[in-house]
């Protein structure tokens, strides 16, 4: 018969253990950390607490808590002895030691008789407990990082660039910029900065301008820090045909974790470093849409503006930064929702949402690309949502988490979805003001759709649109914090954008991260029903339908590879869950591909226009997990010309009544 103390440490070992396994190598989840040192505490009182473990003169758990544990009786300890002295006898003396074996390594619990085992097991435990702690305090207590100094890409146009950079050392100024073709020839001093300070934590932005288009430079510092860029295709040259571009989000030092690595070290960054060689033709940059910082995960230490600016610090500090391939790739940024806490919708003005903004802007949005014309500018107005064209394709980066409110109420009673990870403090987020359920606010959400009612120049064929979270309702768990809680406002834009494509003769690519997993949507137009004619639509107009006819008689357009697209690919270097999340649940969003194993997973976009044929364009998206070619699909912009005008006519028989 099995003891009390056998049975605690038995139960106690085995959660542990799990715990720990899932908390180091699967989901580095909030609830985990205190789950594994207390069972591992209350393991090692009992183990040592018995009398067995130092000898006959221990008092025994019962001695020590005795209302706890019933005291072992005495005349069934005398049996049980008895029993083995006769099992010793009758069986093989291996078959007990296999027992005793699996008795101290896989339920954990100590065999005195032998001490070596005994010991191992009990170390296993401790050891786990430990990777634990490590896990959650190497990296802030040991790299506060205060000192680190580096200095990396933005956004690069065809005739400038933007180099971040951060110096805390006073000794260094004033400090003198260089800059050069890259074949080092003819050095120039294009700045001087006299003053870094506290207020942006040491960090400045570099400007370099009156660059030449697709050209290679080096800019060097008077503090030894130096770098490399190349600059934009000029908009209407030969090279603006094709761009090449990365995209992912997600990052958390030293997961899956491995005790022998830097505490700093990002492992998904092997990976891309191995990808970004490999490219057929050089990344313009990395799109990378939120998750770079997690405040709150595994635990969140602290929310004042100290620990927001450390943990980017600590990013940056990452010695996978210096891998080869990574230290010349632009970054660009858009925030989500661990820069500030778990499905973040608290509003802009709630703690901690502004220490968090603080280091989001100056090592953020100081590089980033330029704010689309009519919003607001200026440092005070901190307008976080950007627009750029690059070669054939123009970008619109939203920002879903400064301005938004709290998701739509649910329709039905499936308000499952507790967060597995991050921080179950901010689970109820405090209300936000505004009544209206907006992701974007008032202001970003009339410059998107302006964006998308805009035409581009001739040689631009994409309106690529960055969201860090998916806009896709397929995601069934956390759906809510995606624009699957924002259907009102995410139908608009879905509109939009199939206007867009009908008008402009212009494919919109939306690119979006945030889930740990990869996925390829479709959002086909809608059409008015087959059969139904022009008349009879005009009286629909007349008389409008209810909502539910509505959804009764939607039907899609069926042509293949039609209508906006959407890649959803995450984490770069983070967990993924070990269980589906994903499912189309109607004919608006049309599943395409679902991948979402894998530690490390990046997008690399490549759009080519056809030479000879300046109304098409081709865009090739290719995935890559963990540093492989897992999946490619390539997509044409809309024909324009015969193809045009029957939308056109399309859209003169629908848009009275289909979107609104
Ligand atoms: C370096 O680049 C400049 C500007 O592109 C060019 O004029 C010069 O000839 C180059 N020098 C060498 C040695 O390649
Ligand atoms: C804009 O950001 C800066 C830097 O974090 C901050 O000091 C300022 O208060 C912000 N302004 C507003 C209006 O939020
Ligand atoms: C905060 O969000 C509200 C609501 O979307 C918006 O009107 C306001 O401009 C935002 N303020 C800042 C400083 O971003």
């Amino acid at each position: 018969m099995a003891s009390t103390e056998d049975i605690i440490a038995a139960t106690t070992s085995t959660i542990a253990r799990l715990s720990a396994y899932i908390f180091l190598r699967w989901i580095p989840g909030h609830h985990f950390p205190p789950l594994i040192l207390t069972t591992v505490v209350i393991y090692l009182a009992c183990v040592f607490g018995r009398s067995e473990a130092f000898g006959p003169s221990r008092r025994s758990l019962h001695d020590l808590f005795p209302k706890l544990f019933h005291h072992p009786d005495n005349h069934e300890k005398k049996g049980q002895a008895e029993k083995e002295v006769h099992h010793d006898l009758e069986d093989p003396v291996l078959y007990k030691e296999e027992k005793s074996f699996l008795k101290v390594f896989l339920l954990g619990i100590p065999d005195w008789m032998e001490p070596d085992w005994s010991y191992l097991t009990i170390g296993i435990n401790i050891l786990l407990a430990l990777f634990t702690l490590d896990q959650v305090f190497r990296g802030p207590l040991l790299h506060p990082v205060q000192d680190v100094s580096f200095t990396r890409v933005g956004y690069v146009d065809s005739t400038s660039a933007k180099v971040l950079l951060r110096e805390p050392d006073s000794s260094q100024l004033p400090m003198y910029v260089y800059l050069s073709p890259a074949n080092m020839t003819s050095w120039t001093t294009t700045d001087t900065i006299y003053y870094l300070g506290e207020d942006t934590d040491y960090t400045h932005v570099i400007t370099f301008e009156n660059l030449l288009p697709s050209k290679k430079y080096t800019y060097s510092l008077s503090n030894d820090k130096s770098g490399e860029f190349t600059t934009a295709a000029s908009p209407y040259s030969e090279a603006s045909n094709s761009l090449t571009f990365l995209t992912s989000s997600c990052v958390k030092a030293n997961f899956p974790y491995r005790p022998s690595a830097h505490a700093l070290a990002i492992h998904g960054f092997d990976h891309l470093s191995k990808v970004v060689r490999a490219l057929p033709s050089p990344a313009s940059f990395m799109l990378f849409l939120g998750d770079f910082i997690y405040v709150d995960v595994p635990l969140r230490l602290s929310s004042s503006l100290r620990h927001y600016r450390a943990e980017y610090r600590r990013v940056y500090a990452s010695p996978s930064w210096s891998l080869p391939g990574l230290d010349t790739l632009p970054w660009i940024h858009t925030l989500d929702d661990h820069e500030i806490a778990n499905d973040w919708s608290g509003g802009n003005d709630t703690d901690p949402f502004p220490a968090a903004s603080d280091p989001f802007i100056h090592y953020h949005v100081s590089v980033n690309p330029p704010i689309p014309a009519g919003a607001p500018t200026g440092p005070e107005a901190n307008t976080t949502f950007f627009k750029f064209s690059n070669g054939p394709a123009s970008f619109f980066m939203l920002d879903t988490r400064r301005y938004r409110t709290d998701p739509e109420p649910k329709p039905s009673s499936s308000s499952t979805s507790k967060p597995l990870y991050g921080s179950s403090s901010q689970s109820s987020n405090p209300p936000h003001p505004h009544a209206k359920h907006t992701m974007l606010g008032a202001v970003q959400f009339a410059s998107l759709l302006k964006y998308l009612a805009t035409p581009e120049p001739a040689h631009v064929h994409w309106k690529i649109i960055a969201s860090s979270v998916p806009f896709t309702k397929n995601w069934r768990f956390g759906t809510s914090d995606t624009w699957g809680g924002f259907l009102q406002e995410r139908s608009q834009i879905l509109a939009a954008m199939h206007a867009a494509e009908r008008d402009l003769g212009i494919r919109v690519i939306i690119l979006s991260g945030d889930r740990h997993e990869f996925a390829a949507i479709r959002y086909p137009a809608p059409i008015s029903d087959h059969g139904v004619d022009q008349r009879k639509n005009l009286d629909r107009v007349k008389n409008r339908p209810s909502s539910k006819q509505l959804k009764q008689h939607k039907s899609y357009d069926p042509t293949p590879q039609a209508g906006p697209h959407e890649f959803s690919v995450g984490p770069l270097s983070m967990f993924y869950l070990p269980f589906r999340t994903f499912k189309q649940i109607d004919d608006e969003d049309v599943a395409i591909n679902y991948l979402p194993d894998g530690n490390s997973k990046v997008g690399a976009v490549h759009i080519q226009n056809l030479a000879g044929d300046a109304q098409r364009s081709l865009l090739k998206y290719s995935l890559y997990i963990d540093g492989n070619l897992a999946w490619e699909y390539t997509l044409t912009s809309p024909a324009i010309g015969a193809d045009m005008a029957k939308a056109d006519r399309m859209r003169r028989r629908t848009s009275g009544w289909l979107w609104d």
